[in-house]
């Protein structure tokens, strides 16, 4: 199956299974401050879980678009050297508010795997939370899972939670064996990449407060997520995510680009087009959904996933344009499944070209600037580069500390994250007391006043001015509904 066939399948299996269909939400969550980025297709049905919304459905299924590169679910640093981390990827889900659990659950994901996608069914394992019985019997009894292929795993694996804040409960994942060939020793949820974890299957059971107690949701609901690109890459019998068609245009496109042939380039060559097939995809359409670079929040990690994809274009074209070439691809291939991108084509383009434009000199300087602390470090026979000079690069050159931390591993050398963390913290807390003992406007917004969306069904709402305040700088509204994202 091609990769759009895997995706169809999904959703009509769950439609038949009596689901509604429903599209991914943006990347940039509306109303949710506790979120950098949507990092999972249950964060649109957070209130359905929570019992604070109702909707005219109770059984949900989409194809949510997720980046995982800040905040609590971070990968950034592993992609393009794993064979199955990205930052961007397609979450397949099926979802029960209040309806179905653990048996239906189980008894759907078991059923689409091996009779829809037809995945040898003995390459299949299953982990459970280990105080979850009911779960370990159902697959057990119910499937027919030999004890010696389901593991009982601690909360860092098999307790799955949005955020440190919000619905949460025990989950078990599903996982599908590459061969012995990929670590005779691995076992699922260690961290090798021979069993390849497909599918989460979370059993929301709790909603998590600030100060970390579990109160029981007064409905249990069913929260699942299926990496599309993993699904891909095993239906495909490849052993790479990156190997899939998901990425095939994109490949060949750098192929054109840099004059190389993936299939026979060094692995450090392989990782920069991993890389670059990842990242070309999170920040387009991190861009497309409304996000721009920025020096802080969501906007900074925009910004150190386009300055890491310009490190590394650097290893496959000596030209300034690889990436804007690659995005313009991406959106003409990827267009249909991703009408947002054509409608923002050109502010992605533009947005993309100033960034490179305004980081290349800086990449260029810093890069000799780090050559000259690397030597210095080496010289000194250490193995670690100092948080000042890591915190200087990021100051002075705007280096993410994610860049000097690849550059310092190419040459054997880890990086002072500690001190690096200090050296930002003291330069924030001078910057505050210049800021405090300025003539700053502070207004005081009401803390308890919230604003309800209402995006997802409206773009025009008429609604009531609940606050306001008028100061020099403008007049400031805070309004009972709004069609806005935040
Ligand atoms: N929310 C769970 C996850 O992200 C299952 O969808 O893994």
């Amino acid at each position: 199956m091609n990769a759009k066939q895997i995706r169809q399948t999904y959703l009509e299996y769950f439609k038949k299974h009596n689901h509604e269909v429903v599209a991914s939400s943006s990347l940039i969550p509306a109303e949710d401050p506790t979120l950098l980025f949507t990092n999972a297709g249950m964060n649109q049905f957070k209130d359905c879980f929570l019992g604070k919304e109702k909707r005219s459905y109770n059984r949900a299924t989409s194809s949510q678009k997720c980046v995982r590169a800040g905040g609590k679910h971070n990968d950034l640093e592993q992609v393009g050297f794993t064979a199955r981390h990205l930052t961007f990827f397609e979450m397949l889900g099926n979802f029960s508010f209040g309806d179905y659990f653990k048996k239906e659950a189980i008894t759907f994901a078991w059923d689409l795997l091996t009779n829809g996608y037809k995945l040898p069914k003995e390459k299949l394992y299953a982990t459970v939370y280990y105080k979850d019985d009911e779960a370990y019997d159902l697959w057990h009894t119910m499937i027919g899972l030999p004890k010696e292929r389901i593991s009982r795993l601690d909360e860092k694996d098999n307790f799955w939670a949005m955020g440190d804040t919000g619905p949460c409960g025990p989950c078990t994942e599903i996982y599908y064996d590459q061969g012995e060939e990929m670590g005779p020793h691995e076992k699922p949820g260690s961290d090798g990449d021979r069993f390849i974890e497909v599918w989460n299957l979370v059993f929301m059971q709790y909603n998590r407060s600030a100060d970390g107690e579990l109160i029981p949701l007064a409905q249990t609901g069913v929260d699942t997520g299926m990496g599309f690109e993993r699904l891909a890459c095993v239906m495909q019998g490849k052993k790479n995510v990156f190997h899939s068609d998901v990425f095939a245009q994109l490949r060949a496109e750098l192929d054109a680009i840099s004059g190389k042939t993936y299939d026979t380039a060094p692995s450090e060559i392989q990782a920069a087009y991993n890389v670059l097939c990842d990242h070309i995809r999170s920040s387009c359409l991190i861009m497309a959904d409304g996000g721009s670079p920025a020096n802080d929040g969501r906007g900074y990690v925009l910004r150190k996933i386009i300055r890491r994809a310009i490190l590394f274009a650097q290893k496959l074209s000596s030209s300034d344009d690889t990436l804007v070439r690659l995005a313009r691809h991406f959106i003409a291939t990827d267009g249909d499944v991703f009408p947002e991108l054509q409608v923002s084509e050109e502010r992605i383009l533009s947005v993309l070209a100033q960034e490179i434009e305004r980081f290349s000199h800086n990449l260029v300087h810093g890069q000799n600037i780090l050559a000259r602390y690397i030597a210095q470090t080496k010289e000194a026979s250490n193995t670690e580069l100092t948080g000042a000079h890591a915190f200087k690069l990021y100051d002075t050159y705007g280096f993410p500390l994610e860049l000097t931390k690849v550059i310092a591993h190419e040459q054997d050398l880890t990086v002072d994250e500690e001190g690096f963390t200090k050296h930002m913290a003291a330069q924030q807390e001078q910057s505050k007391k210049k800021k405090d003992s300025g003539d700053a406007d502070e207004i005081a917004f009401p803390e308890d006043m919230v604003t309800k969306f209402v995006g997802y069904t409206d773009t025009i709402c008429e609604t009531k001015v609940l606050w306001e305040h008028t100061s020099d700088a403008g007049r400031w509204i805070i309004t009972k509904e709004s069609p806005f994202y935040v």
